[in-house]
């Protein structure tokens, strides 16, 4: 059987044309290392000599370059060159025909960041086919992958039993895995599923129906793929257009370039830009084919509105009848994809498709057990784990719910340092608390409460090991700033524990929290024109830093507290390393628990070389060369 086209090769557009009318199929492949993906697709392209719609696609672009203007031509590198730098996800897309149907698949390689690519993948996908291998029957990852798939808005499943031909093509085997994945997929609400018995080695029911499964009476794989029923095109979605770039090359132009995620626009449609509620009309729709009547889903354009309005890279085109929603609180599922875990109260990039801005996860609502869907009690992600979190940005984001629309109501987290991919998340819903509780601008201000003080408020950030001298070390300093009629505070980790963090242990996720709250407060005093002094372990670098962007530009000061963990051993002043070292003290930081030492600390105090009273004199002078600075 060949599906090459009958239309001779030369009549391009004859062939875009007819590939153009037929209906699309998106599908992923999932399953473990050995389970055959790759086989899989191999043996789909080349037992049917399928054409690969690539070639036609470059062909059209190459076409469609020339006599193009330089300049538009160059608005699409600019896009490109854009899309380059976001997600950093390797997933390849295949496309390929067949004289009845045109398919994606997502080819996701990579058996270490699998779940990673596999997201990507399955988020713009119909279908996902899940390969079993038919010794090993229904695995944890195939349950882990199901439920991703259903999550990512997949509604129709080919459960694909491979390496029939192991298990002698038995029908028991194939009947039994059948029925175990039924039973455990009922919950995830997928519109079709369809068990398959192949060999992707040997071709048995991938291309046509195989002799060695007579008892098989169902499609083989790719008629079944080529048949089946997609949801009827749903009632359109409303416009959306997240602005990608403005693009102003000179002073006469002014457009907004992105593609279209969802619905269409014409010339003279009015829109809303979504974060500002103001108006404009389409004047013009910009290509690099040239100007446009219209565009829809999935295209890149630039468009040019009638009057000059704020819009900046985030924001949305969207029409007035269907705004999505603006809020800077929501709920979503996140899958969390790294190894250092998920922690409720640590900072992380959120980007949507355009947008990106601070974001922490408030609360951990809980987590979901893969293998029997069941929600758990959770503190923390571990890599691979799901769960459901409400989340706050700094800024409100623009966005739909994920049911609604998969491209706008999608994310990831994205490291501040590292700058990877660590999660990715499918916005529920808006939380509307935040609506009712407003800031509060207050008549006496922080500068008032400040001058009466005669000084400039400062947050003192002491940061080491256990034992390393940080209370010491503020101590002093505090009595050395009080005796000259500074007005200050000194908020001790001990003591703080005794009280407003009472609640909270020494595990990574306490720690943080521990970090933020008592950083909120710091912020507060400093408000109120105090010299803070904050003492305390604060042993990872992310929450340092989540400390440092809440205060005011320069109000804070990193000192680091350096002692040798042998030295604050040795010292020991409240007998806890001895105890540590007994494996008395689980998570002890320095001996079973991290220390992320400031590598840019604005003070280094070295405790072997220096006295305490001669470290502490040592910030008075740093700080009051501070002072001046202002
Ligand atoms: S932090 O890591 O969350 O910043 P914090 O400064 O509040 O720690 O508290 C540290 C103090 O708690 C230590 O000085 C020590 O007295 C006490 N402590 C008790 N258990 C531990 C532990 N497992 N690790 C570190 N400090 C501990």
């Amino acid at each position: 059987m060949s599906y090459m086209p009958s239309i001779p090769p030369h009549d391009i557009e004859a062939q875009l044309a007819e590939h153009d009318n037929k209906s699309i199929l998106r599908f992923i492949t999932c399953g473990s290392v050995d389970d055959g993906k790759s086989t899989l697709i191999g043996r789909l392209l080349y037992d049917a000599k399928l054409i690969f719609e690539d070639q036609l696609a470059n062909l059209r672009r190459v076409g469609a370059a020339n006599g193009n203007e330089i300049d538009l031509a160059l608005l699409l590198d600019g896009l490109e060159a854009e899309r380059e730098q976001g997600i950093t996800i390797d997933v390849a897309y295949r496309y390929f025909a067949t004289p009845k149907r045109k398919f994606i698949v997502a080819d996701t390689p990579g058996h270490e960041e699998y779940t990673r690519n596999m997201v990507t993948g399955a988020s713009t996908a119909d279908l996902a086919i899940i390969l079993i291998d038919s010794r090993q029957g229904i695995l944890q990852q195939t349950r882990r992958h199901s439920y991703i798939a259903s999550l990512l808005g997949i509604r129709h499943v080919v459960l694909a039993v491979n390496k029939i031909d192991l298990v002698d093509f038995r029908r028991q085997v194939f009947d039994e895995i059948a029925t175990d994945y039924l039973a455990f997929a009922r919950e995830l609400g997928f519109v079709s599923i369809q068990p398959i018995p192949i060999s992707a080695r040997y071709g048995d029911n991938v291309i046509s129906a195989s002799v060695n499964t007579p008892w098989y009476k169902g499609l083989a794989l790719l008629e079944y793929l080529e048949t089946v029923d997609l949801d009827p095109p749903a009632k359109e979605r409303p416009f959306r257009f997240p602005v990608q770039l403005v693009m102003r090359p000179n002073a006469d132009f002014r457009g907004y370039a992105g593609q279209v995620a969802s619905g269409h626009i014409s010339v003279g449609d009015p829109v809303v830009i979504a974060k500002s509620g103001q108006r404009s009309t389409v004047k013009e729709i910009v290509t690099y084919a040239g100007n446009r009547e219209a565009a829809g889903e999935g295209e890149a354009v630039t468009l040019v509105l009638a009057d000059e309005v704020d819009v900046s890279r985030g924001n949305m085109l969207v029409p007035a009848a269907a705004q999505p929603y603006v809020a800077d609180q929501f709920q979503a599922h996140v899958i969390w994809l790294d190894e250092s875990p998920m922690f409720p109260g640590r900072s992380y990039i959120l980007r949507t498709e355009t947008d990106s801005v601070n974001a922490t996860v408030t609360t951990l609502k809980h987590q979901v057990n893969i293998n029997s869907l069941v929600r758990e009690a959770a503190k923390s992600l571990q890599m691979n784990e799901i769960g459901v979190c409400n989340i706050s940005t700094q800024s409100p984001i623009a966005f739909d719910a994920y049911k609604d629309n998969r491209a706008t109501g999608n994310f990831i987290f994205v490291d501040r340092v590292t700058n990877a991919t660590v999660g990715a998340g499918m916005i529920d819903f808006p939380l509307r608390r935040a609506d009712n509780v407003h800031w509060h601008a207050l008549e006496v201000n922080k500068s008032a409460r400040s001058a009466m003080k005669n000084q400039r408020p400062a947050v003192l950030w002491f940061t080491g090991l256990s034992g390393s001298g940080k209370s010491t070390i503020a101590n002093t300093l505090d009595r050395i700033l009080h005796a000259r009629g500074k007005h200050t505070y000194l908020l001790d980790g001990d003591n703080v524990r005794h009280g407003l963090n009472r609640d909270l242990g020494f595990t990574d996720e306490d720690r943080v929290e521990n970090i933020r709250r008592v950083a909120e407060v710091a912020k507060l005093m400093a408000d109120a024109g105090l010299i803070v002094l904050v003492s305390f372990i604060s042993p990872f670098r992310d929450e340092r830093r989540m400390a440092r962007e809440l205060m005011e530009e320069g109000e804070f000061i990193e000192i680091f507290v350096d002692t040798p963990i042998d030295e604050c051993a040795r010292r020991d002043p409240k007998g806890l390393y001895e105890k540590a070292f007994a494996g008395k003290i689980a998570n002890f930081t320095g001996v079973s628990s991290l220390y992320e030492a400031p590598e840019n600390p604005d003070l280094h105090l070295k405790t072997v070389e220096e006295d305490r009273v001669a470290l502490a004199l040592k910030i008075e002078a740093f700080l009051d060369q501070w002072m001046e600075e202002k």
